[in-house]
């Protein structure tokens, strides 16, 4: 999944100011700018310790319905892919980068420890701007609006969502066998050194919790999925009888919710599932953990005045998750997909890139392991817009990417019209207008054009790529059969 909130966050979150601390990373390059510190401060002392919290608000107790005590036992997929991804994490004095997994993940934990102080610094300065406004004008606000005790009414909902982020955090540093004393070394030493945790990709994440797992994404979800779901099950009722487990991947699967709706569909489906960001990753290991309906609920709204039609949407409650969720129908492989997949031939009978392709570097890179992944006649089924971020090295628009993925083998194959009208003549990209991250009953509306399209492999016989860069720090590719 793309951050595609960053930019839609306000400015004193998303950019540092002159006059302020930044409340941002500069731009990440690859040396690490936080060495360990020497002497690790004692277990759990970062929840307790005010010298690494600055003055601000309590820290958020748990008070959402975690229930990490019923999970269940893991399946060997699952646990080979788990000791898999402990040996990612750990660190060598050769291998240790921006890039690595484990700095990676620091750098979320340190975002969900200062989630709640970040935002309410964020509504105290809003407080205060609001004073500065002349005294005739607020007393106008104070005699016809609630506007003046808004400030405290929500100042008073955020430990709700303080204690998510919370929890997050927490079951990560279960989850991934963390030492808090090694994130409570890395958070001082990072703000020694001005270092500071980033609010828009945790905001993002959160938000894409929204999108995924509550009745809110709803809106967005249904349409999304429709054609996804529609032609899997068609695939799968001509898979033969005897032909053993279908098997799906979901490449940049952000908070898993499409993987996880593919492999309710039939128990014959065997789902593989990847993301790349650790903001994501440590959100989908946490919601995995809640199999009761509706467990925990927190604001989302509150953290972003801009389109908001009244105090009741702003301050308005979601519920986690909308269905019970069975962690173990879905394997779930974090890191960069072209590494993570690279020793797999032939393993898959579909693979399925929802809002995934404009996110590489070369979106021939992605189309070519989807050839080499897929079984012969396997199918590519593909929604999405062309946003190209990430410093992309091409950027093809859609005709000229359909024209490539057939020069590498593709065939595209006829879709239902109901799956919305031909974007192009002679070539059967149709159209969605999807939505994204947005709440439906705000004055914002955030949508693409969306492109749905299934493309059989066909055939593999163009000159072979060469391996894509080698990430600066370096472990054996996994293997996920
Ligand atoms: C969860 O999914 C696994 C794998 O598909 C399956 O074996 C198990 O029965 C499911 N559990 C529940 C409670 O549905």
């Amino acid at each position: 999944m793309r951050l595609s909130a960053l930019l839609l966050l306000p400015l004193s979150l998303a950019l540092a100011s002159a006059s302020q601390e930044p409340l941002v990373n500069s731009q990440p390059t690859d040396e690490p700018t936080v060495e360990p510190a020497a002497e690790p401060t004692p277990k759990n002392a970062y929840l307790a310790s005010t010298e690494l919290f600055p003055p601000g608000p309590e820290v958020a107790h748990l008070t959402t319905g975690s229930t990490l005590d019923i999970e269940p036992p893991l399946s060997p997929r699952h646990e080979k892919a788990k000791a898999q991804l402990l040996d990612s994490l750990i660190r060598t004095p050769q291998n240790w980068a921006r890039s690595h997994p484990r700095y990676r993940l620091l750098e979320v934990l340190h975002g969900l420890r200062r989630h709640e102080y970040r935002y309410v610094e964020q509504l105290r300065e809003w407080g205060e701007a609001y004073q500065t406004l002349p005294e005739a004008q607020r007393e106008l606000i104070r005699a016809s609006t609630t506007y003046h005790t808004n400030f405290d009414l929500i100042r008073n909902l955020w430990p709700k969502n303080g204690a998510l982020a919370t929890n997050i955090l927490e079951h990560a540093l279960e989850y991934y066998e963390m030492d808090p004393a090694e994130l409570a070394s890395y958070i001082e030493t990072a703000e020694a050194q001005r270092s500071w945790d980033y609010q828009p990709s945790i905001t993002d994440a959160l938000n894409h919790l929204v999108r995924d797992w509550t009745a809110d994404g709803a809106h967005e979800r249904e349409p999304t999925y429709a054609p996804i779901l529609a032609t899997i099950k068609d695939l799968l009722a001509k898979h033969p009888a005897d032909a053993g487990t279908f098997k799906v991947l979901v490449p940049g699967a952000g908070l898993g919710r499409l993987a996880h709706e593919i492999a309710a569909l039939d128990p014959r489906i065997e789902v593989t599932a990847n993301e790349y960001s650790a903001y994501m990753n440590t959100c989908y290991r946490y919601v995995t953990t809640l199999r009761t309906p509706s467990s925990t609920s927190w604001h989302p709204y509150i953290n972003w005045w801009s389109h908001q039609p009244s105090l009741a949407e702003t301050t308005r409650a979601v519920h986690m998750p909308d269905v019970s969720i069975n962690s173990s129908s879905v394997l779930w492989i974090e890191g960069d997909f072209l590494r993570e997949f690279a020793s797999e031939e032939g393993a898959y009978h579909a693979i399925v890139s929802l809002f995934f392709i404009d996110t590489a570097k070369s979106s021939l890179d992605y189309l070519d392991a989807f050839s080499r992944l897929l079984v012969p006649g396997g199918s590519w089924l593909n929604l999405g817009p062309l946003l190209y971020g990430s410093s992309p090295k091409l950027q093809l628009n859609l005709n000229d990417l359909l024209a490539v993925s057939e020069a590498m083998g593709f065939a595209f194959q006829p879709t239902p019209e109901e799956f919305g009208p031909l974007t192009l003549p002679h070539r059967t990209a149709r159209a969605r207008e999807l939505g994204y991250l947005y709440n439906a009953r705000s004055m914002r509306r955030n949508t693409y054009q969306a492109q749905f399209w299934v493309a059989r492999k066909e055939s593999r016989t163009y000159t072979p790529f060469p391996p894509p860069e080698a990430e600066p720090y370096n472990f054996a590719p996994g293997s996920h059969f």
